[in-house]
């Protein structure tokens, strides 16, 4: 399947600024990506990047020109002035500078203006990232770590490098981060001004899993892709999210991830969360059911018997139930969110949920579509509004339903 376009990034101009390390070759990846997503990527190349990795490869991904020289001017059209450092800085939405050497950093933080890139970053009036990437102990020396610093003070966002092996055989400190980590950042960087800017989003993700002995236990269907998606949704407009998760997917850059097991330790990780929270959007598939006891050790078969144990199950707590009891008494969050799954009359199930749970929206979705619930990557909704409202989204990516829901939780906070 093509990779789906990233909203956020739509209608936005990227500069990416390579410089000479040997992580330039993953920029290209960067480059690719980025493009792929919906940006237009203009891509800034130092000398010493040439050395790594051509023009030409960048200008193939992009299918836009390549800048590597302070005295061109640029007849493409595809900036707004000819001058090109002017034209590039010039309503440009970010300056991501990845790989970023020492020098270069070092160039950026003392304002010396030298070559393309670093009078283009002078010119630049949006936000700045910087992925610095270097070998043995540069990133470590007092020098590298001052620039970073001042480069802090100024404003720009440092992406830390990872700790690994470098390509001379070395290890510690220095090492480029993935391309998916480099694209979390630069979402979170965009995503400043959003519509959810200031405001705290808790979700929740996954089919809980309800412990019957020390390696067995009992869960659903739920993938948690709904819900993460979700979470992804709400950071790009720009809040603060905690997402309380019983699902193994990897946590989006920028999330306070929650791992959480049972309904009962989800229960409590959302109770506590919540009373700082905005909005809970309650996506995670909560087992209504657990094992009644649960084994210290494991259960054993015996050989000579075809016996098997009888498992008692007993109820879990509604989590929603004890949210809509402790915002009666504290009023918060303000916008509460649930979700119904149902297999038969939808809608009518759905409104008396909504009711019983005292939610502001519930999102229903039929689970006997075969191309909607669990585990696909599409869904198709209703959305369900206290007021009475009743609007259903047509099948669609779970990207473009969450994107949907937190348009809606964004306006009932305005
Ligand atoms: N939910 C919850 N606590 C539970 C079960 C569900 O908070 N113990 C939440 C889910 O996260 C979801 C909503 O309640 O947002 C509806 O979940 P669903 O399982 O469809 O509803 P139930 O209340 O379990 O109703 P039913 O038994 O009819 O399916």
């Amino acid at each position: 399947m093509a990779q789906e376009t990233i909203t956020l990034l739509q209608n936005k101009r990227i500069l990416l600024a390579v410089t000479g390390s040997i992580a330039a070759y993953k920029a290209v990846d960067l480059a690719s990506k980025l493009t792929q997503a919906g940006a237009a990527v203009d891509v800034i190349m130092t000398e010493a990047a040439e050395r790594f990795v051509t023009p030409l490869t960048f200008q193939a991904v992009t299918g836009r020109p390549v800048y590597n020289n302070l005295w061109q001017t640029d007849s493409s059209g595809g900036l707004p002035t000819h001058i090109a450092h002017v034209g590039l800085a010039e309503g440009a939405s970010l300056l991501v500078v990845a790989p970023a050497t020492a020098n270069t950093m070092a160039k950026l933080a003392h304002g010396l203006a030298d070559d393309l890139l670093s009078v283009t970053a002078l010119a630049a009036r949006c936000p700045v990232v910087v992925a610095p990437a270097m070998d043995g102990g540069m990133y470590d020396h007092p020098a590298t770590q001052a620039n970073l610093a001042l480069l802090r003070g100024q404003g720009a966002i440092i992406i830390e490098p990872e700790t690994g092996r470098f390509a001379s055989g070395l290890a510690g400190k220095g090492r480029l981060p993935e391309t998916s980590t480099l694209i979390g950042h630069i979402r979170l960087a965009l995503a400043k001004t959003g519509t959810l800017a200031g405001k705290q989003v808790v979700v929740t993700a996954g089919g809980t899993r309800e412990p019957l002995d020390p390696v067995r236990f009992i869960t659903n269907r739920s993938s948690g892709k709904q819900g993460y998606a979700l979470a992804q949704a709400a950071l790009d407009a720009g809040a603060a999210v905690t997402l309380i998760t019983a699902s193994d997917l990897p946590i989006p850059v920028g999330v306070n991830g929650i791992p959480v097991a049972s309904a009962g330790e989800m229960q409590q990780a959302v109770l506590e969360h919540i009373t700082k929270a905005d909005a809970l959007l309650m996506a995670a598939a909560v087992a209504d059911f657990r094992p009644k006891d649960r084994a210290d050790q494991k259960i054993k078969k015996k050989d000579d018997s075809d016996e098997a144990p009888v498992i008692t199950l007993a109820r879990t707590p509604d989590i929603l139930m004890s949210v809509k009891e402790q915002r009666a008494a504290q009023g918060i969050p303000r916008v509460v969110v649930g979700f119904a799954a149902e297999s038969e009359h939808l809608l009518t199930h759905a409104r008396a949920k909504l009711e019983r749970k005292g939610l502001d929206f519930l999102i229903a979705n039929d689970i006997t579509a075969a191309d909607a619930g669990f585990e696909v990557d599409t869904n198709r909704v209703v959305i369900l509004g206290a007021d009475g409202s009743q609007t259903p989204l047509a099948l669609a990516t779970k990207t473009r339903i969450a994107e949907a829901i937190i348009e809606l939780v964004a306006s009932a906070l305005i």
